[in-house]
């Protein structure tokens, strides 16, 4: 992990108006913006709160959900999406992310960006006078978890207390699980190997930053994750930009590691008898999920896939309002 929630000197999460991490916002802004979401989604042309704006989505990485549901959503909310891929800007040819942050602050009124090193993320925003949005690195995926507690909201109604369960390996799907699941009073227990834990540090500032009873609790056995959760997650086994460091590439001890932590037939049958299951996508059916649970009668991966819309609508509405 090349950076966490707190070490990069001209980042603070508490004075900004950027969403990196989760940590920006409050218990009751999160609370606020799922309900917003569930108005949105009600209704798809309800706001028009980025009419006669602009927003940069900057994507250095390949993407699905979160490059269709960004720029679908500016352009709901009235606005106009730019789309630069990797190689676009002149930050590839080695322009600082001091200087892109100050330009693209004085042309547009957001800064979507996804790439591999959180550092990236957290100096341009130190130089941006416009929000940033972390579209993914490596170490958080924030605008996930807020798509993941909307579908948690929509099943089970109050999140405060409810049992989430993530299998697999610690990544960054996991870490913003706890920082955002912690803050909406869920138990969030994660079950990874050892050698593939969450960062610690983001365990502590998951901890800090919990409201309602929310809790973070970590294992190294799927079955004890599992037992009375409402929902069991799981991600892919090598993520974008896995370093070998971490397990990944040519080396398989990864997989062997991981096995014991597929999202099967039995781990749902060891979770609440009303659990559902849960994936970010993109999903490699036999690997860490079966394709009996993704495509079955308790999978919510598809209406996960869809909220990405309206929670990170909710989400630009309340970042271009502060
Ligand atoms: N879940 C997710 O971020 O999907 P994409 O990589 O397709 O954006």
């Amino acid at each position: 992990m090349e950076q966490v929630p707190g070490e990069s000197p001209d980042y603070d999460p508490r004075v900004t108006r950027h969403f990196l991490t989760g940590e920006e916002i409050t218990s009751a802004e999160l609370r606020a913006l799922l309900e917003r979401a569930t108005e949105l989604k009600a209704d798809r042309q309800a706001s028009k709160a980025l009419a006669g704006r602009s927003v940069a989505l900057v994507f250095d990485q390949p993407s699905t959900r979160t490059r269709v549901s960004f720029e679908v959503g500016v352009s709901e909310l009235g606005g106009h999406a730019v789309v630069l891929r990797e190689g676009e800007l002149q930050l590839s040819r080695g322009e600082s992310p001091r200087d892109t942050a100050a330009v693209l602050s004085r042309l547009v009124h957001a800064i979507g960006v996804r790439t591999g090193a959180h550092a990236l993320v957290e100096e341009l925003a130190a130089h941006s006078d416009v929000p940033v949005v972390n579209l993914l690195t490596r170490d958080h995926h924030p605008c996930q978890a807020l798509a993941d507690l909307l579908t948690l909201r929509e099943r089970f109604g109050e999140l405060a207390g409810l049992r989430l369960a993530y299998v697999g390996d610690g990544n960054n799907v996991a870490h913003s699980l706890m920082v955002l699941g912690a803050k909406a009073g869920l138990e969030v227990v994660v079950a990874t190997p050892a050698e593939l834990a969450p960062h610690p540090l983001v365990g502590q500032v998951a901890g800090a930053g919990a409201g309602e009873g929310g809790s973070i609790t970590l294992t190294n056995t799927a079955a004890e994750a599992a037992r009375g959760a409402r929902a069991l997650y799981t991600d892919v086994w090598v993520s974008m930009g896995d370093a070998p460091s971490r397990g990944a590439g040519e080396d398989d001890g990864r997989r062997e590691l991981l096995e014991p932590f597929r999202l099967d037939e039995a781990l749902m049958d060891a979770a609440a008898p009303d659990a559902v299951a849960l994936h970010c996508l993109p999903a490699h059916p036999g690997d860490e999920i079966t394709e009996g649970v993704l495509y079955g009668q308790r999978s919510a991966v598809w209406d996960q896939a869809e909220n990405r819309l309206h929670a990170q609508k909710a989400l630009m509405e309340l970042l271009v309002s502060r």
